[in-house]
């Protein structure tokens, strides 16, 4: 039985010696000292020995298999080594590589002043409201106390598309879609950015298509003086703390009284310089109190509610805020115009 010992383990270092490959060698385990491996089965027999034989044959049987279990363990060691090694090598990233420069894309500076506008408003409890580009004649005048033929409708020269559907002129619209959709409750409290389209001849400072942003506010007691604070308010976070305003009267069919906004040059501060046309003046807004008819059409009683609104040029905006001469600019897709304003 010894000697049979002895061969299995010669038989098995030799085979795990050349062992290349971890699944043979995992094979090779299962062969030898699997429950039903070789050196198992030897030590089956043990049975048949004599008391002295037996404490022998089972101290060379522990050296055999120790001899067995450790060259599969320093095998497998050296495999999985080879395995990590191999790993970092298909795995390595050159650090020293020159990273891929992405071109950064930079925000449409009318999206910046809109967005500029909408967080002041979002500030102080307001929320955006949108409406359609195609208005109905309705909504676009009708309903803010333009009837059909009233003098006011020549101020806005407008894209008819059928007698009744118009790209509308304005963001004012919105202002009785939203009404009507509150049914009467209070406050209301929005402001609008959008496109608006009128028939006008472009040049640097005018464009057949702009942008405007609305602001309404409906409730109970608001008075003219709410709205000046409120604007007042607008211009310091817009321009600056010692921006002010000056209000002009004006006429708006959906507004009375109706005014006309001027805040401060931001640039000269008032004295007077090229931007603000040495007035020290710049004129930014039309605003006034809602009128009782505009109010009734969008379901308020006239009695109970007052409200006012305001509304302004993007464009107008962008372009004395960043010093920009040509209205046109915005539209073009000048890379070189859009890129100067990329990480402002
Ligand atoms: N919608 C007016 C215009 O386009 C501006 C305005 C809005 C005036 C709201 C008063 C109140 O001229």
């Amino acid at each position: 039985m010894k000697e049979k010992l002895e061969a299995l383990k010669a038989e098995a270092l030799a085979k795990l010696q050349e062992v290349s490959d971890p699944q043979v060698l995992n094979d090779l385990r299962v062969k030898y000292l699997g429950k039903k491996g070789e050196l198992t089965e030897v030590l089956r027999g043990m049975g048949s020995l004599s008391a002295e034989e037996r404490p022998v044959i089972g101290q060379v049987a522990n050296i055999v298999r120790g001899a067995i279990e450790e060259i599969i363990g320093t095998k497998q060691e050296v495999f999985q080594q080879q395995e990590t090694q191999n790993r970092l090598q298909a795995e390595k990233v050159d650090v020293t590589l020159p990273g891929r420069r992405l071109p950064q894309g930079g925000i449409h500076p009318l999206s910046r002043v809109v967005q500029g506008i909408e967080d002041i408003f979002i500030g102080m409890g307001y929320r955006v409201a949108e409406g359609p580009e195609v208005e109905t004649d309705y909504y676009n005048f009708e309903a803010l106390n333009l009837p059909k033929n009233h003098p006011a409708r020549d101020m806005q020269d407008s894209f008819y598309l059928t007698e009744d559907l118009l790209m509308r002129t304005q963001t004012s619209p919105v202002q009785i879609r939203t009404m009507q959709a509150m049914k009467g409750e209070a406050p209301v409290k929005i402001i609008c950015p959008g496109k608006v389209f009128r028939r006008d001849d472009d040049d640097a400072t005018h464009s057949f298509q702009f942008h405007q942003i609305e602001g309404l506010v409906i409730g109970r007691n608001i008075r003219m003086s709410d709205l000046k604070g409120t604007l007042q308010q607008f211009v310091q976070e817009m321009f600056g703390p010692s921006t002010g305003i000056r209000l002009r009267p004006s006429f708006f069919p959906f507004t009375e009284p109706s005014v006309e906004v001027d805040v401060s040059c931001f640039k000269c501060g008032g004295e007077g310089c090229r931007l603000c046309k040495q007035s020290g003046w710049l004129e930014i807004l039309g605003a006034g109190m809602v009128h009782p008819n505009v109010l009734r059409m969008g379901g308020y009683d006239p009695e109970e509610f007052s409200g006012f609104a305001f509304g302004m040029g993007v464009e107008r905006i962008a372009m004395l805020k960043y010093g920009i001469d040509d209205i046109r600019h915005f539209y073009n897709n000048d890379m070189s115009f859009v890129k100067q304003f990329k990480g402002l």
